[in-house]
C-alpha cells in the first residue's frame, strides 16, 4: 500500500510534453519563451497588468518588500495564522512583523484588529510603510476591509496570495489584490513549478524593478556593472514551461480538490461536532486544502486521535498552521491576539486534498475516516 500524501504534485503526460520542447529548444537557462508567455498567461488570468516569474513565493514576497524600501525600522502587520515565509520575508529585510490574529471563521487576518494594531504602532511612533495579509487555506482574505483600513492608514498592501491561486473574493481574482501580491507554484500548491512563485502588479516600475533586482541588478552595461544589491531569484525557463502546462490544467485541478471536498463533506459533515472549515459559501475558494475542525466535548475525541489512526493507515493529515506567535523564533515579536488562531490549530486538521489523489485513493481516506468514526 503507498503512503497518501496531503497534497503531492499532479504532472501529467502534457507537463512531460512541454518540458521536453523547452529543453529541446535550447531555452534552458533563466530567460526564454515559456517564463515570458507563463508571466503574460498568469497576469491575464488574475486581471493585473505584470507578472514577475521568480524562483519561490518567497522570493517574490521578499523582492516587493525590497523595491518598496522597507528595512529596518519599519513595522509590517501580518497574519499570524500562516506558514513562516511571510514573517521570515519580512524579517529578511531587517522590518519587523506584527502578528494579528484571525476571524475565526475563515481563519484569515481580523480586520478591526488589524486596524486597531496599525493605530496602536502609529500612535506609538512607529513607522507602518506597509500590510501583508495571507490567504489561508486557498480562501480570499476581507480584501474590501483591508483596502478600506490601508487607504485610510496610507499603507501599501501586499497581499500573500500563495496558497490561493484561482479563488476570488467578490468576482475579483486572488492575486489581483493590493499594490502587489505573491502566488506560489511549490510542490504542494494548488499548481506548481516544482519550485517557483510569482509577483503580481498593476505597477509597471515596481514589475520592472523586482525583475532587475531578480537578475542580479546588472546595469545595462556591456561589462557587469553594479548600484544596488541583486539576488539571484529568477525562474528557469525550463520551470515555466512546466507551469504553462499545469496553468492549462488549472481548472480541471481545482474542480478535483472540490470534488474531494465535497466527499468528505458527505462522510463526516453530519457527524456531531466535526464541521468542514470555511464552508458554506466556499465556491470562491479554491479548495486548495481541505480542513476539518473538531469540537471535541461535543465529538468525543480530538484531531490528534484521528490524525494518528489516520497515519496507522499510511495516510498523511496536519494539524493547521501553529500561529506565528507562538513560535519560538518570533515569539518576542509585537502581537496582537483574541485565541481565534491557536483556537482553530488546536481544533483543525488538514485532510489529503490533492488534485494527483485517485478515487480509490480518496476512498481509502475515508474508509479510514469512518472505521475510526465507528
Ligand atoms: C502563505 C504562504 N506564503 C508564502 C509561501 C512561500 O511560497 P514558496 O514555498 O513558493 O516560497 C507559502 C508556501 O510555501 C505559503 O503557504
Amino acid at each position: 500500500m503507498t503512503r497518501i500524501h496531503l497534497s503531492s504534485p499532479d504532472v501529467s503526460a502534457l507537463e512531460e510534453e512541454y518540458v521536453v520542447e523547452a529543453i529541446r529548444s535550447g531555452w534552458v537557462a533563466p530567460h526564454g519563451p515559456q517564463v515570458d508567455r507563463l508571466e503574460a498567461e498568469v497576469a491575464a488570468r488574475v486581471g493585473v497588468g505584470h507578472g514577475v516569474a521568480l524562483s519561490s513565493g518567497t522570493a517574490a514576497l521578499h523582492l516587493a518588500l525590497v523595491s518598496w524600501g522597507i528595512g529596518p525600522g519599519d513595522f509590517i502587520p501580518t497574519s499570524t495564522m500562516t506558514f513562516a515565509a511571510s514573517a521570515n520575508a519580512i524579517t529578511y529585510t531587517g522590518a519587523t512583523p506584527v502578528f494579528v490574529d484571525s476571524d475565526p471563521y475563515t481563519g484569515n487576518i481580523d480586520v478591526a484588529l488589524l486596524d486597531r494594531a496599525i493605530t496602536e504602532l502609529t500612535s506609538e511612533g512607529k513607522s507602518v510603510p506597509a500590510i501583508l495579509p495571507i490567504d489561508l487555506m486557498g480562501k480570499c482574505a476581507d480584501y474590501t476591509g483591508i483596502a478600506e483600513i490601508a487607504r485610510r492608514h496610507g499603507v501599501k498592501v501586499l497581499s500573500d496570495a500563495a496558497e490561493s491561486f484561482g479563488a476570488s473574493h467578490r468576482g475579483t481574482s486572488a492575486g489581483a489584490f493590493g499594490d502587489a501580491a505573491v502566488v506560489s507554484f511549490n510542490g504542494n500548491k494548488i499548481m506548481t513549478t516544482s519550485s517557483g512563485g510569482m509577483l503580481l502588479t498593476d505597477d509597471a516600475a515596481l514589475a520592472d524593478h523586482v525583475r532587475f533586482l531578480s537578475t542580479q541588478a546588472r546595469e545595462p552595461e556591456v561589462h557587469y556593472e553594479h548600484k544596488e544589491v541583486g539576488y539571484n531569484y529568477r525562474m528557469s525557463n525550463v520551470l515555466a514551461a512546466l507551469g504553462l502546462a499545469q496553468l492549462s490544467r488549472l481548472d480541471e485541478m481545482i474542480g478535483r480538490r472540490r470534488s474531494h471536498r465535497e466527499t468528505y463533506a458527505e462522510v463526516i459533515g453530519s457527524t456531531s461536532g466535526v464541521s468542514i472549515f470555511g464552508r458554506p459559501g466556499d465556491d470562491d475558494d479554491n479548495c486548495w486544502l481541505t480542513v476539518i475542525l473538531v469540537d471535541e466535548p461535543q465529538a468525543g475525541w480530538g484531531v490528534d486521535e484521528l490524525r494518528a489512526s489516520l497515519e496507522r493507515d499510511d495516510i498523511e493529515s496536519r494539524p493547521l498552521w501553529k500561529p506565528m506567535h507562538l513560535q519560538p523564533v518570533y515569539s518576542d515579536r509585537p502581537s496582537f491576539v483574541t485565541g481565534a488562531s491557536e483556537s482553530l490549530f488546536l481544533h483543525g486538521l488538514a485532510l489529503p486534498s490533492g488534485s494527483a489523489l485517485t478515487h480509490d485513493e480518496v476512498a481509502r481516506v475515508t474508509e479510514s475516516i469512518r472505521a475510526f468514526l465507528g
